[in-house]
């Protein structure tokens, strides 16, 4: 029997995708969700893990950049993915080095459009409206350290409409994304 992997969630808002992939993983013995990381002590994430159950540690800028803290909690926690479901700071490079191709993030677009710094959440979905574009999506890939640009696992699509409004379209994107994040963390589970 394969072992079940230890998956490490990091998020900074409200954490419906968190949410979504601890239910999912709850009913499927290839994963264990075994810790939340937050930037945020004010989140809304950290009352749905109190909720779900899911251990969780706030950390501070200090405790990402200047120190070994969560990289020491990683290892303490035999992490064997670190899945960022709504994080929006930049993974520090020594995390990047300990956990090459181990770590994966959603981008609510379709990478290489509409990435990089300041690109997130209802920023994304306000460029997408500005630009008229007609198709919009979401994309899974893994981290490296610039911003949204390690390699692409993963995309799906969805239209625009003409009448659409910011909230209707980051409520596409947000079902996509629970349709797909979990299957496709999977199956990097598996692989
Ligand atoms: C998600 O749409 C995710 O793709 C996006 O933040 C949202 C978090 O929603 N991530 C980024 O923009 C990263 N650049 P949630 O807190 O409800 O899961």
């Amino acid at each position: 029997m394969i072992k079940p992997k230890n998956i490490v969630l990091f998020a900074s808002g409200s954490g419906s995708n968190v949410e979504n992939i601890v239910n999912y993983f709850s009913k499927t013995k290839t994963a264990n969700i075994t810790h939340l990381f937050c930037n945020k002590p004010d989140a809304f994430v950290l009352e749905r893990a109190k909720r779900l159950k899911i251990p969780a540690t706030v950390f501070s800028k200090l405790d990402f950049y200047d120190t070994d803290f969560v990289l020491n909690k990683l290892k303490e926690l035999d992490t064997d993915l670190i899945v960022l479901a709504g994080f929006l700071w930049l993974t520090p490079p020594q995390i990047i080095k300990k956990y090459t191709n181990k770590i994966i993030n959603i981008h609510p677009a379709l990478l290489p459009k509409f990435g990089g710094k300041g690109m997130y959440g209802m920023h994304v979905h306000q460029a997408v409206l500005a630009n008229k574009e007609t198709e919009t999506g979401i994309t899974i890939h893994f981290v490296n350290e610039k911003y949204d640009e390690g390699k692409i696992l993963f995309q799906a699509k969805v239209k625009v409409e003409e009448t659409d409004s910011l909230d209707e379209i980051a409520n596409k994107i947000h079902q996509l994304e629970y349709l797909h994040f979990p299957k496709e963390i999977e199956k990097i589970c598996l692989s």
